[in-house]
């Protein structure tokens, strides 16, 4: 199902690893409705990290649940690897989610029962591969845990742990990798540690990075930066610059531009 390439400004350069269409996600109804994501149509091409940044509430975890088929939009479609997903059994959902897409939560989601290691190897297990152990070993020591790869989530501490579920994300070489605000718990150089981990997974292994961030330090290292405001898409902005980040998230006062949308 190619030939969705429905976006303002039409330029396809690149494949789209997820495409947005026209995508809305509501709850509650009557006076009580909340309009999380208003009407969103962007692209993200396969080999780009694009940072999603803006206020809080603003409705970026919602979107980025329903770019990754965790959550159904009230209306719109979203396409990955060109198949719209609602056409999609739950199993093959399921499959597809498995196989080609790494999450970074932001509550993390560890096993309280597996070690790190275990915890790293669950998207092994759930094929019923063998991990990799090797490229797992080479990961874990990238973002610095070699040595607690056999502790329990309770016994590191929060930046560990977050550490732990970006190795999970990582270690199946997934395609398409969906984060929120994987530098949360961390500090300045575990941070930068992962950013460079995710700038190099899309330059010279060309997955594809969504990164939901708060931080226009972090937003620096992706390509492009999605500003969202009110549930829509209030710029978009390329190579950004943290400046460029903080300057358009400071106008978040006046009205958005849904002009601005997608490229
Ligand atoms: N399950 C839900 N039921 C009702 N409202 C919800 C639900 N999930 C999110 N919302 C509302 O939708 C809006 C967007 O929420 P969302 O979590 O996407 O924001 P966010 O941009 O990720 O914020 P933050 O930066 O604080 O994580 C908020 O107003 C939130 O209260
Ligand atoms: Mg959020």
């Amino acid at each position: 199902m190619t030939g969705i390439t429905g976006t303002s400004t039409g330029m396809t350069a690149y494949p789209a690893a997820v495409e947005a269409l026209d995508v809305r996600k509501t709850y509650g109804s009557g006076v009580a409705e909340t309009v999380a994501v208003a009407d969103i149509t962007a692209r993200f091409e396969k080999g780009r990290f694009t940072a999603i940044v803006g206020p809080s509430g603003s409705g970026k975890t919602t979107l980025l649940h329903l770019l990754a088929g965790l959550d159904t939009p009230t209306s719109g479609r979203v396409v990955i690897d060109g198949t719209d997903i609602s056409t999609l059994s739950d199993d093959e959902l399921s499959d597809l989610r498995r196989d080609r897409i790494g999450f970074i939560f932001q509550d993390f989601n560890l096993l309280p029962y597996l070690t790190a290691e275990q915890n790293i190897e669950l998207p092994f297990t759930l094929r019923g591969r063998h991990p990799d152990r090797q490229a797992i070993r080479g990961i874990a020591r990238e973002l610095g845990i070699e040595n607690r790869l056999d502790h329990k989530p309770r016994e590191m501490s929060g930046g560990q742990r977050q550490r732990v579920a970006v190795a999970r994300a990582l270690a199946g070489n997934p395609a398409v990798v969906f984060a929120d605000e994987p530098t949360g718990a961390l500090d300045v150089k575990s941070s930068r540690q992962l950013l460079a981990i995710l700038r190099d997974m899309a330059s010279r292994r060309g997955q594809t990075i969504v990164m939901v961030t708060h931080d226009p330090n972090a937003a620096a290292y992706a390509d492009r930066a999605l500003v969202v405001r009110d549930g829509l898409i209030a710029a978009d902005i390329a190579h950004p610059a943290a400046v460029d980040v903080v300057r358009v998230l400071e106008q978040s006062a006046e009205p958005a531009n849904t002009e601005a949308g997608v490229r």
